[in-house]
């Protein structure tokens, strides 16, 4: 049980419910906004934080009206937040289709993206689940502190692994730990349990930013985004941070230059990524994941085995060795 659909199977019907309902949510009058929400309706995600609402709110009691309104503010918030990534990052590549940023342009990006923002909260407001609004939020908050930290560190070319860890926490496991804390709190009040669920998001989120990093260096082309794009943006990433630290100061220096280039050549990025599997950076980035992934597995293992669970355990082990 690794790929997405299997492991979908025990909120299968929730997922389809959940895809009309978060249909229903893009939409406008405006026609300029119609043509860019149904392009960006048109090619979804892989929609793991939908799935890790389900899940998470299964694992703790009745998926209800609650767990919608969780899964479709928080997939509104993580796409509206892809909207605005790739106008910070420069990229022409999202999900295998050009950029809201390279069809139409960055002033048209950044607003759409608001639009969605404000529409997610707008369904939490309606829905008097303040509750839920609270923690989406909050892990807005973090996603933004979280981004410039990274541009911070990107222009100083100083990242150290800690900071490395700060960043994306921020900008990636906050969103995954609300998604398990909104999940579970549409089935349960117990703070405790909202906690734990809040942990267990956490981990998965850290462990799903680090294979992301290594993809970007992998570059298998099945990502729908381009590889050594982190490198092209000076962005600073685990197997790169360790490589660096091991690395002689003059070959460090040499690297460094490379990267605070603005206008890297396709060879220096390889350069780069040559640098890094040679110095085992990959190696590395891929056993820090890996303690994520046994601490939220060691989290799933306070429940009582279910179909659920496994569900759980299957999604842990697929967001660690996924390929896109
Ligand atoms: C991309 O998330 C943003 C990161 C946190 C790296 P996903 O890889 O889940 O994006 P989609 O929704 O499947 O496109
Ligand atoms: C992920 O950041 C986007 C957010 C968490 C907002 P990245 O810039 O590292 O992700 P990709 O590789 O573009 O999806
Ligand atoms: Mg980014
Ligand atoms: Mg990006």
């Amino acid at each position: 049980m690794s790929d997405l659909g299997n492991i979908k199977k025990p909120v299968k019907e929730e997922m389809a419910h959940f895809e009309a309902y978060f249909g229903r949510t893009m939409q406008s009058k405006i026609p300029l906004l119609k043509i860019i929400l149904n392009y960006i309706f048109r090619r979804k995600g892989k929609q793991m934080r939908p799935l890790l609402v389900f899940l998470s709110a299964k694992l703790n009691g009745e998926i209800g009206e609650p767990t919608y309104v969780a899964a479709t503010l928080i997939e509104l918030l993580h796409t509206a937040s892809l909207v605005h990534d790739d106008v910070v990052d420069n990229a022409n590549e999202r999900r295998g289709a050009l950029s809201i940023n390279a069809l139409w342009n960055s002033k048209i990006a950044v607003l759409v993206g608001d639009y969605m923002l404000t529409k997610g909260m707008l369904i939490s407001i309606e829905k008097n689940r303040i509750d839920m609004l609270e923690l989406a939020s909050e892990a807005v908050r973090s996603m933004t502190e979280g981004e410039l930290l990274q541009l911070q560190k990107a222009r100083k070319l100083n990242i150290r692994e800690e900071d490395y860890f700060r960043i994306i926490k921020g900008k990636t496991a906050a969103l995954l730990s609300a998604c398990t804390a909104c999940g579970a709190r549409s089935a349960t009040s117990n703070p405790d349990i909202i906690q734990l669920m809040k942990e267990l998001g956490e981990s998965i989120g850290i462990a799903f930013q680090i294979r992301d990093d290594l993809l970007d260096y992998e570059g298998n082309g099945l990502t729908g985004k381009i590889s050594g794009n982190d490198i092209r943006e000076k962005k600073i990433t685990l197997p790169l941070i360790y490589s660096l630290e091991k690395a002689s100061l003059s070959r460090k220096r040499h690297i460094l230059n490379i990267i605070g280039n603005n206008k890297k050549s396709r060879s220096e990025v390889d350069e780069v990524i040559k640098f890094v599997s040679e110095n085992g950076g990959m190696e590395y980035a891929t056993l820090r994941m890996n303690q994520y992934r046994d601490k939220a597995l060691a989290i799933l293992d306070t429940y009582p085995d279910s179909e659920v669970k496994e569900s759980l355990r299957a999604f842990v082990n697929y967001t660690v060795s996924r390929d896109k």
